[in-house]
């Protein structure tokens, strides 16, 4: 099959409609994002690039491609990584969004240990929420309404359409929730998590989705299509309030988007 990568813009005279970057599968997702991190860094010419990461499947394949790929392409003392969902578990556990990045990329690149800003998964889910918002507003510029703002907030979709960890049930609170970070619960295993709360993922001057997979395909065409009822799907009320919204897909995720 040949390789196709390619960026459809607005469409649909929606002005609020994401840019669309979808390529032939998951692995040319994680290239399509990884030279979009390289284009980023170059627009920026210098300074650091604040990076939030998200867990899930498809961050994996872009981990390992960066880690096999990307250590020379990349300054990567520019870059400052943050979490937009952690679970709350130690670091060395694998359900570790920290542990899996750590394992996949960090201890393959040349890292700047001091600029890789975990949540300090030790304390409690509540105490580890706030410190982890006053470290992001200790770290990061904020916008005029006082909110952190990231250059590039990746986040993947669930299959329920949740996102970070704002789950459909509790997404209402989280959703406007005043917090940085916020506790949430993961509906099935109960499991605690640390989350950036909706207006702080909309703060971003870019939000970036990777999505991939057949299992995705109804979901996403339900959110891009913006079919009724999506409201109800969390990732439906991710877009940045004045930045950048791309959502980067395979072909399998992107077969019934209607534009
Ligand atoms: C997490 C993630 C979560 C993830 C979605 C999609 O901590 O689990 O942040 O929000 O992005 O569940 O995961 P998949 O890409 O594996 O479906």
């Amino acid at each position: 099959m040949k390789h196709r990568n390619h960026q459809v813009d607005n469409y649909k005279n929606h002005k609020m409609m994401p840019t669309l970057n979808v390529s032939v599968n998951g692995p040319a997702v994680a290239r399509a994002f990884a030279e979009h991190i390289v284009k980023k860094l170059a627009e920026k010419k210098e300074g650091p690039l604040f990076w939030a990461l998200s867990g899930g499947s498809t961050p994996k394949l872009l981990f390992k491609l960066l880690a096999e790929e990307y250590r020379e392409k990349i300054d990567w003392s520019r870059l400052h990584f943050f979490w937009g969902d952690e679970r709350c578990v130690p670091h060395d556990d694998p359900e570790s969004n920290f542990g899996e990045v750590k394992s996949l990329l960090f201890d393959h690149v040349p890292v700047v240990w001091d600029q890789v800003h975990a949540v300090d998964t030790t304390k409690s889910p509540e105490e580890a929420a706030r410190a982890y918002g006053e470290l992001m507003m200790r770290l990061l510029p904020s916008n005029s309404d006082g909110l952190p703002i990231l250059d590039i907030n990746m986040l993947g979709m669930g299959g329920d359409g949740h996102t970070a960890s704002i789950f459909p049930a509790n997404m209402d609170d989280l959703l406007t929730d005043s917090r940085i970070c916020a506790v949430a619960t993961h509906p099935d295993s109960g499991q605690k998590r640390v989350t950036m709360t909706g207006p702080v993922l909309n703060a971003s001057d870019e939000v970036a989705f990777l999505v991939t997979g057949n299992g995705k395909t109804e979901r996403t065409a339900q959110v891009l299509n913006k079919e009724h009822g999506a409201e109800k799907f969390p990732v439906m009320h991710i877009r940045p309030t004045s930045g950048k919204l791309i959502w980067f897909l395979d072909e399998a995720a992107a077969a019934e988007v209607g534009y």
